[in-house]
């Protein structure tokens, strides 16, 4: 029986005793609801709420995600990939999607059967656009974001294309220039003047395709870093990711009201005695100075657990850290145990949450990798069973073999 439960208190003890596997990433999706809530209000009525639920909605799940979403306030979604996009269809979600792109040609058709937006970026790729649409039998014309490159040197056209570029959509039958959008480079520091000219360089096309008569129609550049730093970047919608998910685009973090969803949990599945000398896991990079207890917890690097995190992080036992100990490997971490407290097996461990629990959050786990939190969360593997949270309980769990239990949210 576990003894610690009571450490563990910002979870339900359903969350560590429900069916399945023992590790599990739980999300909660009011978090999610209030965090969509709070940038819906910080934007004011004349600017819409675009949620960002590519990557599997940052590895939270993105169809619960975009419905907790759309709920609170947003009212368009936006994905990298058509698949991304089609699975939301799939779930029955009927809201605006932008794949944010680029894409292939051969991706053409089920996106515009899917009725997702394509950014476009360049005259070829409208042209096939325009050659597929007349193909099918759509509703209405297919729905085109000009992509423009103001200076991240990804995917964009170029500000002197742009008017061309657009021309070619408005001429084209069965296509309608939807948006137009950049994405900022560096909007997450403020010490660099980057953003301004993004943003002065989008308004020099926008007037020039005011002068040639072109409608520009939603205009959109900010990010979550440009959305929590100033109101000027917010134009007429806002895309926001990583802040969606309560987590910092920059070394400022969040703002009050606004809160990490999700938290990565476990059991102990093995309570060992290690003896002066013992070495720990693969290659004994950690060796014991005298006695000590370890605790194994069934999570690895296949779980999105990372191997750079060996023997430099630490996990949350009985409201304590309890240092990784040795390699992490593809199932498996061992950790030390905080002397003094009693640890047994199937006693819960956070491996990732909020600071009572002794474990690290995702911002601080990013620093120890020298990484950012997008990276860690987009990287938690579908073996993971994300576990879903409504008001306090759980209320679905979404495994490898779809939902296995669910009270519908
Ligand atoms: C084009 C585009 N817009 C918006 C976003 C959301 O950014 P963030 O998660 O920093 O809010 C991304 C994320 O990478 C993106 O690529």
């Amino acid at each position: 029986m576990a003894t610690t439960d009571r450490r563990v208190g910002f979870l339900p003890p359903e969350v560590f005793t429900g069916p399945g596997r023992v590790t599990r990433a739980v999300v909660d999706l009011d978090a999610i609801a209030e965090n969509a809530a709070h940038f819906r209000r910080l934007i004011g009525p004349g600017t819409e709420l675009m949620a960002v639920v590519k990557a599997n909605g940052y590895g939270h799940g993105a169809t619960r995600v975009a419905r907790a979403a759309l709920e609170h306030g947003a009212s368009h979604l936006a994905v990298a990939t058509v698949d991304e996009g089609r699975a939301l269809r799939a779930a029955g979600i009927d809201a605006p999607v932008l794949v944010l792109g680029p894409i292939g040609d051969a991706e053409i058709s089920e996106a515009l059967r899917s009725d997702l937006a394509l950014a476009v970026a360049d005259p070829l790729f409208a042209r096939a656009v325009a050659m597929t649409a007349a193909r099918l039998p759509l509703n209405s014309p297919a729905s085109l974001h000009l992509k423009l490159d103001t200076g991240m040197r990804r995917f964009g056209a170029t500000a002197d294309g742009a008017v061309a570029l657009a021309r070619a959509i408005v001429a084209a039958p069965g296509l309608t220039l939807s948006g137009v959008f950049t994405h900022f480079a560096a909007a997450d520091d403020p010490d660099s003047d980057l953003t301004d000219r993004q943003d002065a360089l989008l308004d020099t096309v926008l007037d020039d395709l005011d002068r040639a008569g072109i409608p520009a129609g939603l205009v959109h550049a900010a990010n979550s870093a440009a959305v929590l730093r100033d109101r000027r970047f917010d134009r007429g919608l806002v895309r926001v990711g990583i802040a969606l998910y309560g987590l910092a685009p920059a070394a400022e973090g969040v703002p009050p009201g606004v809160r990490p969803a999700m938290s990565l949990v476990s059991r102990v599945a093995r309570v060992v005695d290690l003896h002066a000398d013992d070495g720990v896991g693969y290659g004994h990079t950690y060796r014991a100075g005298a006695a000590e207890r370890a605790a194994l917890v069934p999570i690895g690097y296949a779980d999105g657990y990372r191997r750079g995190l060996s023997n430099r992080a630490a996990m949350g036992i009985g409201g304590f850290p309890a240092p990784v100990r040795g390699r992490v490997s593809m199932d498996q971490t061992v950790v030390g145990l905080p002397t003094g407290h009693p640890v047994e097996v199937g006693d819960p461990v956070v491996v990732v949450g909020p600071p009572e629990t002794g474990a690290p959050g995702w911002d601080d786990l990013a620093r120890t990798m020298d990484t950012i939190g997008y990276e860690l969360v987009s990287g938690i593997a579908p073996r993971v069973p994300r576990v879903y949270l409504r008001r306090g309980h759980v209320v679905a769990t979404d495994g490898l073999f779809g939902t296995e239990a669910s009270s519908g949210c």
